[in-house]
């Protein structure tokens, strides 16, 4: 029993030094040498338990349409004659939905030599490879002309026509630092455009890193079409995401996504140019729209699981176990549980109004977007290859 005893702290050396060296590179955050994890405010459990549950899983009723059509429509948007839904999908392009008989049809393209290297494989996955050279459109927004604009991951703010075709770079950096990844925007009645940046760190196919770190290197800005110039608004931000207007524009609504929070950024009136915290979210945002009503339409990604709760407070402890050698879709699973949906809806003044969900994920789940139109409400989502469409509740 003594060589047990002897050998016990030995062996916990060693995987102390396996775990601080990795010297096989096996670990998630292998070769990103500047990854440092920090702690992560959070609401109190109060507030969190203060948040309902949908008992009766509303969006497992949903219907999933154009199933394997499409990769990955994080934004869903109609113009103004009713035609679409766009969206921005997986393979680099803006699409829009024309009827049973077109299907979906290209709108618009954010490279001037896509290849086929872009092209959705079947079925469809994927191509984090070659997004870099394809674009990734994620928010897309018409201004009152009828030009579409796009935030894409990788090439920054862009335009295009109202007739489609290939989108022209409007801004993709400010205070000379490029955008990494533009991610969401909304657009003024003046036409000035607000839009988020959610790192200077990471690329969006790294978004494991941002998200893990809970880095804060994101940012929000604003694009003037008059003067052509970009502005930072806020700095310092985790994850900034969704954004949209108030319906009387006096405020800009922002998801940010590793906070888990919405806050508020006052375009007019006493408080104009300044911003503050908003709302607590029960999980981690992705994009939100204001509805006909001035209601705000969030979509989580995911909800808090208790094991993120506990690393968010211990960030030296989060660092060192992500050096263990963890595939990252079993990290994933472990910091946000099965996949799921939840979208929730809130006043203009930060009353939550309605909880729905689909709890188990059994119809869909990962939502990036909740678009109301005609009655309706479209989930998107940037993972999954269809839309989800169900009669607003
Ligand atoms: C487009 O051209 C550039 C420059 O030649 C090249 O690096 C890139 O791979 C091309 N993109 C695609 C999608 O093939
Ligand atoms: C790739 O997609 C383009 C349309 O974007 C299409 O014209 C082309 O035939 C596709 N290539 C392959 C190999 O499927």
């Amino acid at each position: 029993m003594a060589t047990i005893g002897s050998v016990v702290p030995f062996l916990i050396l060693l995987a102390a030094l396996f775990v601080t060296l990795d010297p096989f590179s096996l670990s998630p955050i292998a070769g990103e040498k500047h990854f440092k994890v920090l702690s992560v405010p959070q609401p109190s459990l109060e507030v969190l338990a203060s948040i309902p549950r949908d008992e009766k899983d509303t969006l497992k009723n949903a219907k999933l349409v154009y199933g394997g059509q499409i990769l990955g429509p994080e934004s869903v948007l109609f113009d103004s004659h009713g035609r679409g839904p766009y969206s921005g999908v997986s393979d680099g392009r803006v699409v829009r939905w024309e009827g049973p008989e077109k299907g979906w049809v290209e709108f618009a393209t954010v490279v001037s030599n896509r290849t086929e290297i872009c092209n959705l494989s079947n079925p469809p996955t994927p191509n984090l490879k070659y997004e870099h050279l394809c674009g990734r459109p994620l928010g897309i927004r018409f201004n009152k002309e009828g030009d579409l604009f796009i935030c894409d991951a990788y090439f920054g703010l862009l335009k295009v026509g109202p007739e489609g075709g290939l989108a022209e770079v409007v801004t993709n950096e400010a205070e000379g630092e490029k955008f990494k990844f533009t991610n969401d925007l909304d657009i003024d009645d003046d036409g000035t455009i607000y839009f988020t940046d959610s790192s200077t760190k990471y690329p969006r196919s790294k978004f494991f890193f941002p998200i893990m770190e809970a880095e804060e290197t994101g940012r929000f800005l604003k694009y003037d079409p008059k003067t052509k110039e970009t502005t930072v608004l806020i700095k310092k931000l985790r994850f900034p995401n969704g954004v949209t207007f108030s319906k009387d524009h006096s405020f800009i609504v922002i998801a940010e996504t590793r906070i888990g929070r919405l806050i508020r950024y006052w375009v007019k009136g006493p408080k104009a140019g300044t911003w503050e915290h908003f709302v607590w979210l029960p999980g981690y945002p992705d994009n939100v729209r204001t509805n006909p009503d001035g209601d705000f339409w969030v979509a989580l990604h995911c909800r808090r699981t208790a094991f993120d709760r506990f690393m968010n407070d211990y960030p030296t402890l989060k660092q060192a176990f992500l050096k263990l050698p963890i595939n990252q879709k079993i990290l994933y699973t472990l910091f946000s549980g099965k996949p799921h949906a939840v979208a929730l809806k809130y006043s203009a003044d930060g009353k939550l109004l309605q909880v729905l969900e689909d709890r188990k994920g059994e119809t869909t789940k990962l939502l990036s977007e909740v678009e109301e139109h005609d009655g309706k409400l479209w989930l998107g989502s940037v993972l999954l290859p269809h839309l989800a469409v169900i009669d607003k509740p």
